[in-house]
């Protein structure tokens, strides 16, 4: 009989400490839903110790699920993280904490600054107070793979003997080898040889491509859980990508003695949901998610695909479920296909949401013939589910004149508590000019940390979609807003950042010195 691998999902840990990621409370419970509907194994939700908003995400998501998956909270081996990670998920039908400490000589010289016999000590420590809060401990060797071997065994002896009931070894630096990692992991789970019950596990990042067939060299060598992240996301090149990992798997049986249990036709909503809430798009030739993952250009391959599917094809677009083509609706969609549609794009809408989300879909229809599902996917995230608490500022209405030979000039329109507040200004285009206003609204100035447009299609009536980044006073927000035109999406994307920026900064209890009283 297969065994079964664990998947242990890091998005919204190691893939949202990824540099200009930053996912909030709402944002991250959609994300969780999904990977509930996916059916991994296990969510590391977070890393509570690291913020109040990281303890808040952990604990709305360890509350959410009924007999869902394990939901685990990182933490440190220090006592203090190991409490607030068992406090975080303490509601969780199937809490789990994962500590982790670093046994790599260049980790616990420089940056621990611990001898080996401190590193066993805090190790059994940690794993024994952990498991007087949860029976479910998970304990990680940091930068295991430039451990030493007999050490290693060490410490994960300890770790087994503590209480520990799955052991990770995280290739932390992207450093192993496929086939040295194989030997490696062999080695250690023959010298620890913890008692049955017991679970290996592999965490690997990609800084050298090899994350994905890492892992997969592991699972050949016995371990049972893998940790991974949605189109591998995470730290600098990311962490093993669960699509790919899964994939191999389940396509190519004959090679590996474990398969995973998920519903693979949900990777691809998944990937969708999570590239559109993070702002990372997915590059088009993606193994199993991109967008050219299944789309065979060359007249031979066509071909031989119209003969036999087979002939190229790997593995169906439906296994994963990719759409054989980007399908419209319009305005005579009806409330149920609109809400299939949403659904399979990996949304999950209250029934008052779906209800905003239809309307919004009809006045799109008004607005232009054809809605492709990443208009659908624009307008939802952009309209319905802003994600921000309380929204500081609307956009009530702007004007734009942009003429050869002048400076183009725009006024703006905002609406703060019932209050309307005017500005206009110039600029060196119509974005530059409507930005200008938007500040003198403000009344303080952001720095402008990055602007991406893009279209939600190919054609010429596709929706804009603008994603910004703003900073000011050290803290950084993300904005997104679509329109069918691109200077209110720019608008749009200015203001949802300024209103994200607002609601960071009364978390961290910050003035921004603007018009802040409004
Ligand atoms: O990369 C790593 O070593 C980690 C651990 C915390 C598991 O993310
Ligand atoms: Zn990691």
């Amino acid at each position: 009989m297969t065994d079964q691998v664990r998947i242990f999902d890091t998005t919204l840990r190691d893939g949202e400490q990824a540099a200009r990621i930053n996912l909030n409370k709402g944002e991250k419970l959609q994300i969780a839903r999904q990977l509930a509907r996916l059916g991994v194994d296990v969510i590391e939700a977070g890393f509570p110790a690291s913020s109040q908003g990281d303890f808040e995400s952990v604990q709305a998501i360890a509350r959410e699920f009924k007999g869902g998956p394990i939901i685990a909270g990182l933490a440190r081996t220090k006592k203090e993280d190991i409490a607030r990670a068992g406090e975080a998920v303490k509601d969780a039908d199937r809490p789990r904490i994962h500590t982790f400490i670093a046994t790599s000589p260049i980790h616990m010289e420089y940056k621990l600054k611990m001898t080996k016999e401190e590193v066993l000590s805090e190790v059994k420590e940690a794993v024994g107070f952990a498991r007087t809060l949860v029976d479910d401990v998970e304990f990680s060797a940091e930068d295991a793979s430039r451990s030493e071997i007999p050490f290693l065994i060490e410490v994960f002896k300890t770790a087994v003997e503590a209480g520990a009931t799955t052991l990770n070894i995280p290739d932390t630096v992207g450093y192993a080898q496929p086939d040295e990692f194989y030997n490696f992991v062999f080695e250690i789970i023959k010298g620890v040889n913890p008692p049955a019950n017991v679970i290996w596990s592999v965490h690997c990042h990609n800084d050298l491509g090899l994350a994905v067939a890492n892992s997969l060299a592991a699972v050949r060598a016995g371990v049972r859980q893998v940790e991974c992240t949605i189109n591998g996301l995470g730290e600098r090149a990311g962490n093993a990508s669960m699509e790919e990992i899964v994939m191999a798997m389940n396509t190519r049986t004959d090679q590996y003695p474990a398969k995973a249990g998920l519903d693979t036709t949900k990777l691809y909503s998944t990937s969708k949901l999570v590239a559109s809430l993070t702002g990372v798009v997915v590059q088009p030739n993606k193994a199993v998610v991109g967008q050219n993952a299944f789309a065979h250009e060359a007249g031979i391959h066509q071909h031989g695909m119209l003969c036999n599917r087979a002939t190229y094809e790997i593995m169906t677009p439906e296994t994963v479920g990719a759409p054989s083509s980007d399908l419209v609706l319009g305005k005579h969609s009806g409330r149920h296909a609109f809400k299939d549609r949403v659904e399979s794009l990996g949304y999950a809408l209250s029934k008052d949401d779906m209800e905003v989300a239809f309307k919004e879909f009809k006045d799109l229809c008004d607005k232009k013939k054809d809605v492709s599902d990443s208009d659908i996917e624009a307008m939802i995230l952009d309209r319905v589910l802003s994600f921000i608490p309380e929204r500081r500022y609307e956009l009530k209405d702007y004007a734009v004149q942009v003429s050869t030979g002048s400076k183009p000039t725009a006024s703006v329109t905002m609406t703060s508590g019932n209050v309307d507040y005017t500005e206009a200004a110039v600029g060196n285009g119509p974005v530059d000019a409507v930005y200008n206003a938007v500040k003198k609204i403000l009344g303080f100035i952001p720095e402008l940390k990055g602007f991406r447009i893009g279209a939600t299609s190919e054609r010429s009536d596709a929706m804009a979609e603008t994603r910004i980044i703003i900073n000011y006073k050290d803290i950084q927000a993300q904005g997104r807003g679509t329109s069918t035109d691109i200077v209110e999406a720019s608008l749009r994307a200015y203001i949802d950042a300024a209103n994200r920026l607002y609601a960071a900064a009364a978390a961290k209890e910050v003035k921004l010195n603007g018009h802040d009283a409004r």
